[in-house]
């Protein structure tokens, strides 16, 4: 076993603890034309029928060839699904629904700004479009299969066709949040060993039209310093045949690829036959240590995988008009913007900007305009559109028959809000516990079967078995009220392969605490760890109490605190930082910074700030803290450790608890009146 890592403020210590709530139950409507209503669903996927019962996902696919073996768990814990089956992610996306479905549209693309047209992308033009782009990846940028490329696109509908051009040819695509700065970018191009990077030049957030390519040419010359020469940048049109950009094109470097695709017109590829267990993306997220892992995710698993649980979770039918308000660049669009829901014939809505741009009626305007019935986004969102438009929803002629939840805990208040007022008592709500490591949902309820219950997730969708340990490894069994560890007894097909390049790092992380066997080949000895705290009710409902690791979830999304500990120690003056997360109103956390200073530094408002650009420099935006404070000395053990737990209680106005034993317990004081007073 590695050493345990001693956590000393996370955010399941800082949870919101509420009580149960009452069962809300699905309309007869909802159930009547509901994808899963037979209850049999959850015997057919039962422990004793794994892991056979994924076939049934499986089999939403068409795959060239047919596999021979459902799980392979030789190399545990990289366990590899349908080993044998040969299939395409972009054939199953696109190609195959032209048949019944052509004319109708498969991505709605609606900009920001309310003055452009919005762009229906039918299946026909999908196939037209995505066609095009592979034949210009293959042979203008000659990728082929099993290269990485990196993608730092916001949300266009380009994004979608990148993707699955990609796809088209078995390349592992590497999509990097749009928001991320190029530091960030580049930390992914060297760590994928990308040559090629693909970008946009510009794009609207909140009524600008923002310079997006000064973000590629940062991210290409610091990936050249860190040894990874990226040699063509192929560069998006927001608005095809002119350039929205100030920084220059650089020659015999930078492409732009709507003049490109014009000696590609009409020009198709033929789809790759990849081995299921191929990957077809990496996904970047934070962990406990230092830099970002690269989740690898597997073709053929992950597909299936995303396409039951949007046909049964999300209860997609090719008639309805599904809008996830998540990004793209977060695994929650891949798996459910664009990979589950095309793979079932879905039209899916792709919006460019912020959900309250010009104001806070946008999003239900859009529902109205294009008859969204499926609306899914996160908590953060729903109380920032609840504060600043409580009553915007009845305005709009829109009607919801399901609605989705995900990212982090939702408070039950906000839950009411979002079923009374949004889904105006008609939908049915899931709360979709999962994470980009998981590819698909672990915990939600099937709308048209059970029952919901605000701000709890649910319990283990089909096939998926939670299990809660205490830090001795002991079962905590469901209604006795005590958190703990939660795991996933089992490993399903959408769970990612390993960590790109750093399979140590992903036994360690996710298995080896709770591994029962380190030599053992059975998939019953490696329960997946994934980071959470968690109380199982005695009706089996889990409620997520935050991560236990020193992880933040901000708006949704994590950030690792030694990330943005490392960018704070860039600043020159800076002599140690410390991360902690703090309750924030709308974004649910939001992470409180620490900095003292080397000798002969004074703080100033000057260095505050030198801290702050640095953190928006090295990651981007979303990781800015509430506050950079700049103390005399942290709070430290007599062995020097930094006390996170003291540093946290004060951030969230909560006792310090005993500070006696500390080598400096004074300074816990004048922090205390520092934070108290601003
Ligand atoms: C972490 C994963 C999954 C896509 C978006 C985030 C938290 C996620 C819920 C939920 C309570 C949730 C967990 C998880 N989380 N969904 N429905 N209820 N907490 O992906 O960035 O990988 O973050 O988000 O703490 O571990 P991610």
């Amino acid at each position: 076993m590695a050493e345990k890592e001693v956590v000393e403020t996370s955010e399941a210590q800082i949870a919101v603890h509420w009580q149960e709530e009452k069962y809300i139950y699905p309309s007869t409507e909802f159930i009547a034309q509901a994808n899963m209503t037979d209850k049999t669903i959850f015997d057919r996927f039962s422990l004793d029928n794994f892991p056979n019962c994924f076939k049934e996902y499986a089999d939403m696919l068409t795959w060239y060839e047919y596999w021979h073996t459902t799980l392979d768990t030789s190399d545990a814990p990289c366990f590899k699904w349908f080993v044998g089956g040969k299939i395409n992610a972009s054939y199953n996306c696109v190609d195959r629904h032209l048949k019944e479905y052509k004319n109708k549209a498969a991505i709605h693309f609606v900009p920001e700004p309310e003055n452009e047209k919005i762009e229906h992308i039918t299946y026909q033009e999908l196939y037209a479009r995505v066609n095009e782009m592979a034949a210009l990846l293959r042979d203008f940028a000659g990728l082929k299969r099993g290269d990485r490329v990196t993608l730092h696109l916001p949300m266009t509908a380009e994004l979608p066709i990148t993707m699955l051009a990609c796809a088209r040819l078995g390349v592992i695509h590497s999509q990097v949040f749009g928001g991320f700065s190029g530091k960030a970018c580049a930390d992914r191009i060297v760590d994928s060993g990308s040559r090629v990077l693909i970008t946009i030049d510009a794009y609207y957030r909140g009524g600008a039209l923002l310079d997006h390519k000064e973000k590629a040419d940062e991210a290409v010359a610091a990936a050249e310093k860190d040894g990874q020469k990226v040699d063509k940048v192929l560069v998006w049109q927001r608005y095809p045949g002119k350039y929205s950009a100030k920084t220059p094109v650089k020659d015999g470097r930078d492409y732009f690829v709507n003049d490109l695709l014009k000696g590609y017109y009409g020009a198709r590829v033929e789809p790759e036959r990849m081995d299921a267990a191929d990957p077809l993306f990496l996904m970047y997220t934070s962990g406990t240590t230092g830099k970002p892992k690269g989740c690898q995710h597997s073709t053929g698993g992950y597909l299936a995988y995303t396409a039951g649980t949007s046909k049964y979770v999300q209860d997609i039918h090719p008639t309805d008009v599904y809008w996830c308000m998540a990004d793209i660049g977060w695994i929650t669009g891949h798996s459910y913007i664009v990979y589950g829901p095309l793979a079932i014939a879905a039209s899916s809505v792709v919006y460019e900007g912020i959900p309250n741009y010009p104001d806070p009626g946008r999003p239900w305007r859009i529902a109205q305009e294009l008859d969204v019935n499926i609306f899914h986004t996160a908590p953060t969102a729903i109380r920032a559109l609840r504060k600043i438009g409580p009553d915007e929803p009845k305005k709009y002629n829109y009607h919801f028959k399901h609605m989705t939840t995900v990212g982090e805990p939702i408070e039950p208040e906000v839950w009411k809000w979002y079923y009374e007022v949004v889904g105006k008592g008609e939908a049915a709500i899931v709360d979709t516990w999962w994470q980009t490591e998981t590819g698909g949902f672990l915990c939600s309820t099937l709308p048209a079967l059970a029952p919901m219950k605000p701000g709890s997730a649910g319990p283990g969708v089909p096939g998926i078995h939670p299990i809660v340990y205490d830090d001795e490894g002991n079962v905590v069994e469901p209604g006795t009220g005590k958190a703990g560890n939660i795991c996933i007894q089992n490993p399903w097909p959408g769970a990612f392969q390993t960590i790109w390049g750093d399979r140590d790092r992903y036994v360690r992380q996710y298995y080896e605490r709770y591994c029962k066997n380190p030599d053992s080949k059975d998939w019953r000895d490696w329960p997946y760890m994934t980071g959470d705290a968690a109380v199982v009710a005695a009706d089996g409902y889990v409620r997520i109490l935050g991560r236990i690791d020193d992880v933040i979830n901000v708006s949704g999304h994590r950030l690792g605190t030694k990330e943005i500990e490392s960018a704070a120690l860039v600043v020159e003056e800076v002599a140690e930082a410390a991360v902690v997360p703090v309750a924030h109103e709308i974004k649910g956390r939001e992470p409180d910074l620490y900095v003292s200073l080397k000798p002969g530094y004074q703080a100033s408002a000057e260095i505050e700030k030198k801290v702050m650009d640095a953190i928006v420099s090295e990651i981007g935006k979303i990781a800015k803290p509430r506050h950079v404070w700049i103390v005399p000395d942290m709070p430290k053990t007599r062995s020097g450790k930094i006390m996170r737990r003291v540093l946290g209680a004060l951030s969230n106005k909560q006792p310090e608890g005993d500070v006696t034993t500390l080598a400096n317990p004074e300074i816990v004081e004048q922090i205390k009146e520092m934070v108290t007073k601003a």
